[in-house]
């Protein structure tokens, strides 16, 4: 019954038309989202990308064949229809863009049937995500999901728009590459070719961008799919895009200087906001002693205060105990939350543990002064008062604790903050606050492997005041890294790069690898840099992320047209799969499964 395109022209889209437009005949060409039949006249919501339309079939305006053909058309059926547009004879509705018109139709074909749809096609859909995801096809014509990845080519748009005005240039680099360790785990890509050899998926252009700086490009940029083998969260999936840069001859300064420019733009086309200029910057330090975290949401105080002096000497064990180990004692104010039942404190105990606390020390203080404490009674009047000083505490406010291992106390003070931010609604989601985060350090400790790992990667360079430390402290060298982050989310990271060879290969030797091991992995890069390696620096944005918080969703899944569930797989198409033996064979691949 399917009836083709032949001589037929559409005219616009939809929700192109408005009542400027009435009086004109048009071609409007989409699906059936509603079928009303009120006997004599069909009242039809037609549905493309840019919204709903009314469509008004009369057997007089449309002919009795076309009535009939009007009669018959069910949800998500194709068609397209010619008419006239008019102004609405029944009631204006003022929710949908197109709400004073309709189009009185004179012609109908329809160019296909459709099965009933498994879930309804609706803004907002109740319908469980893995049936969604199975039926993906279906799920992205939802004007929610439509409306996001629109904003999303948008972003692609703009982005490549700003950075080509700027002197960028978009080169590829490959997707089979040599796998280089370090960082996530790589997905791997058998060759058929060089039977027991693999391809890696890049984690990222890296090597190949700064190889690019090496040959002259000066400014690069990439759009780029981006692979790793972690394990999901609600803002990681395994392959995801990044706003890839690399520029020469700069230093920190320029690159924050192009990429806050950038921002700006895409905030104030995309959603009129205007993101005030220059944006702030917090050293990691800084970010971790306030927020306990390296992606602090600023959007709210409840900031961390160490009490470690007060407590140094008092009675009460758990606090002492971990300063004499080295920790240190932190805690946050609740403003407001003094009356919070205890079986609600218990509960933050419990999610303070689920982050590694011993546990969680409070003093909650009654609307009329009154304290209520795990721990006052170990402490003298002088500790007590200091402690309520030093936390700015007020009649009604609930102050929590944490002694532990510096690391550990922000990681749970960190968690614990945002988690009663969330609870108490302080996270305004119409509020965009940006930070760049600096002076991260350059390695961190991996007590799982015993050693310095690069915090950003190999790559990074020290602050040049820090040089000398590499060899005495290396666990106090500062990297010249940065992070831009939005509302509590690390949006995008860089760094500038090593291109001094003797640094870079000392990097490497601290991180542990034999300078042959080095060579090995990276000797292609090293070797580019004997051959006049300008200074350069970079940058990468998490594309999807940036989507995310643009659109505001909380699920990555939601900005990418075909994404993969928690296990990594996908729901539509069955990926990953077992392949022909023959296929196995030709790659030289024996599967040996072993139970767990
Ligand atoms: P980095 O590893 O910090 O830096 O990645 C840059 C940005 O990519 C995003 N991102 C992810 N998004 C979705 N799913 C994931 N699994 C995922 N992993 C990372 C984050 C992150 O900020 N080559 C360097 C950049 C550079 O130094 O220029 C790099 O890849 O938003
Ligand atoms: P305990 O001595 O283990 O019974 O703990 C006494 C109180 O101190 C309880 O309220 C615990 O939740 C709290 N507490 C225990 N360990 C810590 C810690 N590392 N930091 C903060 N409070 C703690």
């Amino acid at each position: 019954m399917a009836e083709s395109m032949k001589g037929l022209k559409r005219t616009c889209r939809c929700a192109e038309l408005n009542e400027t437009n009435v009086g004109q005949t048009v071609t409007v060409m989409g699906w059936v989202a509603k079928n009303r039949n009120k006997g004599g006249i069909c009242f039809v919501d037609l549905r493309d990308r840019s919204g709903i339309l009314q469509i008004i079939f009369e057997e007089d305006k449309v002919g009795a064949e076309g009535f009939e053909k009007a009669g018959s058309l069910r949800s998500e059926f194709v068609i397209a229809v010619t008419g006239e547009v008019c102004n609405r004879a029944g009631a204006v509705n003022d929710n949908i863009a197109t709400g004073k018109i309709e189009v009185v139709a004179s012609d109908i074909r329809i160019l296909s049937e459709s099965q009933t749809p498994p879930f309804p096609i609706e803004e907002d859909s109740k319908t469980k995500e893995d049936i969604r995801l199975k039926y993906r096809f279906l799920d992205l014509r939802r004007p929610d999901l439509q409306r996001i990845l629109i904003t999303r080519s948008k972003i692609a748009t703009l982005t490549r728009q700003f950075l080509a005005d700027e002197g960028f240039l978009e080169i590829e680099t490959p997707i089979l590459q040599k796998s280089t360790p370090e960082g996530a785990r790589d997905y791997l890509v058998p060759s058929r070719v060089h039977p027991g050899s693999f391809y890696a998926l890049p984690q990222s252009p890296q090597l190949f961008k700064q190889l690019l700086m090496c040959s002259g490009y000066d400014r690069y940029f990439q759009l780029a799919k981006c692979f790793r083998d972690e394990d999901l969260r609600a803002d990681r999936q395994p392959e995801f895009t990044q706003i890839d840069m690399e520029l020469s001859f700069v230093d920190i300064d320029d690159v924050i200087d192009v990429n806050e420019r950038l921002l700006h733009k895409l905030f104030k086309e995309v959603l009129d906001i205007e993101i005030e200029l220059p944006i702030q910057r917090m050293t990691w330090n800084e970010a971790m002693n306030r927020f306990g975290s390296d992606k602090p949401d600023i959007r709210f105080g409840m900031e961390l205060v160490d009490i470690s002096d007060i407590v140094k000497d008092c009675g009460f064990g758990v606090f002492t105990g971990a300063l004499a180990n080295g920790g240190s004692v932190r805690g946050i104010n609740a403003k407001g939350q003094g009356a919070m039942p205890r079986k609600k404190i218990d509960a933050l105990v419990e999610f303070a543990k689920g982050y590694g606390a011993k546990g969680l020390a409070y003093i909650a203080i009654s609307e009329t002064g009154e304290l209520k404490s795990s721990f006052t009674k170990f402490m003298t009047e002088d500790e007590i008062k200091s402690i309520l000083d030093r936390m700015d505490a007020e009649n009604g406010d609930l102050l929590l604790f944490a002694a532990d291992q510096t690391k550990l106390v922000w990681s749970v003070l960190g968690a614990l903050r945002l988690e009663i931010a969330d609870e108490l609604g302080l996270r305004n989601p119409a509020e965009y606050k940006f930070v760049w985060i600096t002076e991260f350090p350059l390695f961190e400790w991996s007590d799982e492997q015993n050693r310095l790992l690069a915090m950003h990667h190999p790559f990074t360079m020290m602050m040049e005041e820090d040089i000398e430390l590499l060899d005495t402290a290396p666990e106090k060298v500062r990297a010249k890294a940065y992070d831009i982050t939005l509302n509590g989310c690390e949006i995008g990271g860089g760094s500038v790069r090593i291109h001094q060879d003797d640094i870079q290969k000392k990097m490497f030797n601290i991180l542990g690898f034999t300078d042959e091991k080095a060579e090995e992995q990276f000797g292609f890069l090293i070797n580019a840099f004997r051959y006049g390696v300008p200074p350069h620096a970079g940058l990468a944005y998490g594309l999807d992320r940036l989507v995310m918080l643009m659109t505001k969703t909380d699920n990555i899944r939601d900005v990418i047209a075909f994404p993969k569930i928690k296990d990594a797989s996908c729901l539509l198409t069955g990926a990953p799969d077992v392949v022909e033996d023959v296929q196995l064979e030709e790659l030289s691949i024996k599967v040996d499964i072993k139970e767990d």
